[in-house]
């Protein structure tokens, strides 16, 4: 949801800016731009499309300013265009301001200022930040740096709604001033360069040194330091933190999209995710969660909510954390649960699932929740995220930076890490036959090799891949928690192929579904819970017999010249079954893509990281 960087160095800041951008084209890609402060004033490069078409306009070479911002869009407020596009200056071309987020009172603020002389050149809520700056700039008595600091502040205590701002100005040609508020933004920091970026990976190749910025806070960066404020511009201490992914999990290393990496990557993320936290010599073991027996014994329910692909973990871990601990779990989805006024007290233990840890709705729920008094855990994948600032506990999986808009590693670490929480419940509440979390934890360092072995589906599915790339309506089926993989196999597909996919319970087939069904349809089935296993079956039959192609994905023995395709998968346990039969699902997705020549890691309208509602 729009990528910003930021460079104040010794070097030249336009390649590393566009290089920054191209790392954080998966966050918006509708346009990009650049402005530096030159000798001259600040230069502004920007366009619509692809940072590509950036890179290639001759402007681009005479930019030699050490310090500089830019930005990649994902349209909110106006179409993609070479006006609308960031970064906007005031009209005194004084500030060049990048946003990522929404100004909600954008109309308001606008039409003061139109009042005040600023005349718009876009459509944008953005364009308002650079004048209302200058508008307070022109009110401060003195040309300091702490006037300029003093105006961006009050600028952004006018503003409603979301925002991580990088305002440089060409009256301050050694500075820039950053701030966020429910969007993200980290600072990294070197000894004499100091970068900024939406998120870590971008600029994880030059410093592994970063400062997260809590929400109205402000740092005043010079090259060599970083000075933090609060809303009263009080300095503040900030303690850096050391992140340990390393800059090669950010490339493509070798293979043709971040998407297919990311795929093959789940065993090493499944590995990393249970760390050294699943034994079977000892009990599972969260020392950032320590929770009690008689806590948890109070506990009335357990809300799952999250967004998208981390939401259909959630759904596939609710049974685990039912079966084994005896709580109730209710699972949802984040923009539904903020506005429906669900009940929420001390006895409720909400969890919050997110890859990114900046999805908007997911932090506002959180938000909702911790008002209403109930405890709160995040569940992410990003060390230093927004949302482990707001909630009570934070929990990782350690899947590596996921730059791909789809989500695949990150959806089997949540999976796998929902379970392990449950057992770690388990183990406290101490109510679970001990040979159930052994076979539990058993299953769970098995996993790695079983992924591994389910690759070797790979072929078989880049061939059905050519079959039904085609097509325009897929169907899939599932019962039980193969319905929540049903789910989540019909989003992947619909995500970066545009075909449209729907996934329903085999048995509610019967009560409407059906009626769609007809010949050469293509049906995918994963059937992994034998309990369900040949009442299944059955809904498959009737789909066949109306004319479905199929296409089972199953950990059992089943008769192939049943169905058109059966992929045969390792058997796990019922609840880790999804982190197995996701994946020939995640490559068919993959394939079916690559054969309609599309853009799998950047799909149309979609973006990583979901920082609007
Ligand atoms: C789908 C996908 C999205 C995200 C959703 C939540 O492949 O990636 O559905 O799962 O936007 O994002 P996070 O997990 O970052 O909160």
């Amino acid at each position: 949801m729009c990528g910003i960087v930021g460079y104040i160095g010794t070097k030249r800041a336009c390649p590393i800016l566009l290089a920054g951008l191209s790392r954080l084209e998966y966050r918006g890609y509708d346009s990009a731009g650049i402005s530096t402060i030159e000798k001259d004033g600040l230069s502004l490069v920007k366009d619509k499309g692809r940072v590509k078409v950036l890179e290639d306009k001759p402007e681009i070479n005479s930019l030699k300013g050490t310090i500089g911002i830019a930005h990649t869009r994902w349209a909110t407020h106006g179409k993609p265009s070479k006006e609308n596009s960031h970064p906007h200056q005031d009209n005194h071309k004084i500030f060049s301001v990048v946003h990522n987020g929404i100004i909600e009172n954008f109309q308001e603020l606008r039409s003061m200022l139109e009042k005040n002389g600023y005349n718009f050149l876009s459509q944008t809520d953005t364009e308002i930040i650079p004048n209302l700056i200058h508008y307070y700039y022109e009110k401060e008595h003195e040309n300091t740096v702490h006037a300029f600091l003093k105006a961006v502040r009050n600028c952004c205590l006018d503003l409603k709604g979301s925002f991580a701002i990088e305002v440089i100005s060409k009256l301050f040609p050694k500075n820039m001033i950053v701030v966020r508020k429910d969007s993200p933004l980290v600072i990294g920091t070197c000894e004499d360069e100091k970068y900024l970026s939406s998120d870590i990976p971008a600029i994880l190749s030059y410093t592994r040194d970063f400062y997260f910025l809590n929400d109205l806070e402000f740092a005043l960066l010079e090259n060599t330091c970083v000075k933090f404020y609060n809303v009263n511009l009080e300095e503040i201490d900030k303690p850096s933190s050391s992140i340990e992914w390393n800059a090669a999990a950010s490339e493509k290393n070798g293979y043709e999209d971040f998407m297919l990496k990311e795929i093959y990557e789940q065993p090493t993320a499944i590995r990393e995710t249970i760390g050294s936290k699943i034994s079977l010599d000892n009990k599972c073991d969260f020392e950032e969660l320590r929770f009690t027996k008689s806590y948890l014994e109070t506990i009335d329910k357990i809300y799952i909510v999250a967004c998208g692909t981390a939401m259909h973990a959630g759904l596939a871990g609710k049974n685990v954390i039912e079966k084994l601990c005896r709580i109730p779990v209710e699972v949802d989805i984040a923009s539904e649960f903020r506005y429906r006024n669900p009940i929420l007290n001390e006895k409720i233990l909400c969890i919050f699932i997110s890859q990114s840890g900046e999805t908007a709705d997911t932090i506002a729920a959180l938000k909702l929740a911790k008002r209403c008094g109930s405890k709160t855990i995040a569940l992410t994948n990003v060390i230093g995220s927004s949302i482990t600032r707001e909630a009570d506990y934070s929990m990782y999986t350690h899947a590596g930076p996921e730059i791909a808009v789809a989500s695949t590693k990150a959806y089997t670490s949540q999976v796998l890490l929902v379970n392990m929480l449950a057992v770690y419940f388990a183990e406290i509440l101490g109510n679970t036959d001990v040979s159930e979390i052994s076979n539990i934890k058993q299953e769970m360092l098995n996993l790695p090799k079983k992924i591994e072995e389910t690759f070797s589906c790979k072929d078989a599915i880049q061939e059905f891949a050519k079959k039904i790339y085609q097509e325009k309506d897929v169907f899939f089926l599932g019962r039980g928690i193969d319905e929540t993989v049903a789910k989540e196999g019909a989003l992947k597909l619909k995500e970066i192929s545009y075909i449209h996919s729907e996934s329903y319970p085999a048995g509610e087939l019967k009560h409407g579904p059906i009626s769609l069904i007809e010949n050469g349809i293509t049906v995918i089935s994963i059937l992994t819970d034998s309990a369900l296993m040949e009442k299944t079956i059955s809904n498959i039959q009737e789909v066949i017999s109306r004319g479905a192609k199929t296409l089972v994905i199953t950990s059992h023995a089943c008769d192939p010249s049943m169905f058109d395709e059966t992929i045969q998968i390792p058997d796990t346990i019922t609840y880790l079954s999804p982190i197995l039969s996701i994946i020939p699902l995640q490559l068919l997705a993959y394939y079916i893509s690559k054969e309609k020549g599309l853009d799998v890691d950047k799909p149309r309208n979609l973006a990583k990281s979901v920082t609007v509602e």
